[in-house]
């Protein structure tokens, strides 16, 4: 049996660890560094690469996303009939729970006020509030989004889910499709998103979808930065009807030094780290894809092209 040829490219991601690790989980395959006129190869691992990639490597069986999100991807042409196959979890999932319920925590118990109080040598309270008045909203259940509701919910919020299809998940209140995302917005408070970045989903939290939060509201970006119409944002932020956003991921990154969201006093940036694609789980995840599909066993996390996602 001919010997199994894998490529890897990464815009930002570290080759020079990457290529041995795949290496050594996969010790019968050679696994090189992709390069313009590369020989052809049977997978490729890629994060963000360029279209003469895919133009060039015309023997494919699949290709394997670094991520879990694949907006990158589909703004290429991509093979058809080639499977491209995108992170399930990999070790995201508990970090962004971690990142969302923290979030979360931080502004419900005012810790930031807490910590500013500290600072200057006072020891005073602040009244508790009630959960009740704070239910969460999460935009996106797949498989980040259902582990973050369901890691909120064990924090006793009220929680909602918007996704494409009905879900049943303990805890948390469906609604699903264009029709209901009204009265998602409507009973929600916290709104955290978790779609994916597609043609339907992209601008989605502009100045009227923000408007139909409840007072108060509080959003926490960890999907993808062109999900929020950033001006509009800021607008929501300045007439009050928002109490403030975490925001994780934007329309260009890094966020460029003269973007507003830098210096705005309710916005808490961080640099797209809520979930890092890890090294090792990843690989790991990868190699045994590609050993299934050798053996002509199915994978999961197949995107589908049509939907986006
Ligand atoms: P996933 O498993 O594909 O889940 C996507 C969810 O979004 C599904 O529940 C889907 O509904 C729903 N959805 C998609 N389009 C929709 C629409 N038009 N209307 C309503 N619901 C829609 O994706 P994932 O693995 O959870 O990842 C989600 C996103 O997180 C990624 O695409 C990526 O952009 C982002 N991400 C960010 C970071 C970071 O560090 N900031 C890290 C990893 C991922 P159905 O279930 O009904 O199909
Ligand atoms: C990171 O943003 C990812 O999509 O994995």
């Amino acid at each position: 049996m001919p010997t199994l040829r894998v490529i890897y490219y990464s815009a930002d991601r570290d080759a020079a660890s990457w290529v041995p690790g795949l290496q050594a989980a996969l010790p019968g395959a050679s696994v090189q560094l992709w390069e313009p006129g590369a020989p052809p190869a049977d997978y490729a691992v890629v994060w963000k690469p360029p279209q003469q990639l895919l133009d060039e490597q015309t023997q494919l069986k699949a290709l394997f996303n670094t991520g879990a999100g694949v907006d990158a991807l589909m703004n290429l042409r991509l093979p058809v009939g080639v499977p491209l196959i995108r992170l399930d979890d990999a070790g995201m999932s508990v970090q962004m729970a971690e990142y969302v319920c923290h979030a979360i925590i931080r502004y419900f118990r005012e810790f930031e006020g807490y910590a500013v109080d500290m600072g200057h040598g006072q020891w005073s309270f602040r009244k508790p509030r009630s959960r009740l008045d704070f239910p969460v909203g999460i935009l996106g259940l797949g498989v980040l989004g259902e582990r973050v509701a369901k890691a909120v919910a064990q924090f006793d919020f009220p929680v909602n889910g918007w996704s494409q299809s009905p879900k049943s998940i303990a805890g948390v209140q469906s609604f699903h499709g264009a029709a209901q995302l009204g009265s998602f917005l409507a009973a929600s408070r916290f709104l955290v998103c978790l779609l994916p970045l597609t043609p339907d989903t992209e601008n989605l939290l502009n100045a009227d979808r923000l408007a139909q939060l409840r007072p108060g509201g509080y959003v926490i970006n960890v999907a993808r930065g062109a999900h929020v119409v950033d001006a509009d944002l800021i607008a929501a932020l300045d007439r009050g009807h928002l109490a403030g956003a975490t925001l994780d991921v934007f329309r260009v990154e890094p966020l460029p030094s003269e973007h507003p969201f830098w210096v705005h006093p309710k916005i808490t940036l961080t640099p797209h780290t809520s979930a890092r694609t890890l090294r090792s789980e990843s690989i790991a995840q990868i190699a045994f894809k590609i050993g299934a599909l050798v053996r002509g066993d199915a994978v999961a996390g197949c995107v589908d092209p049509v939907r986006g996602y």
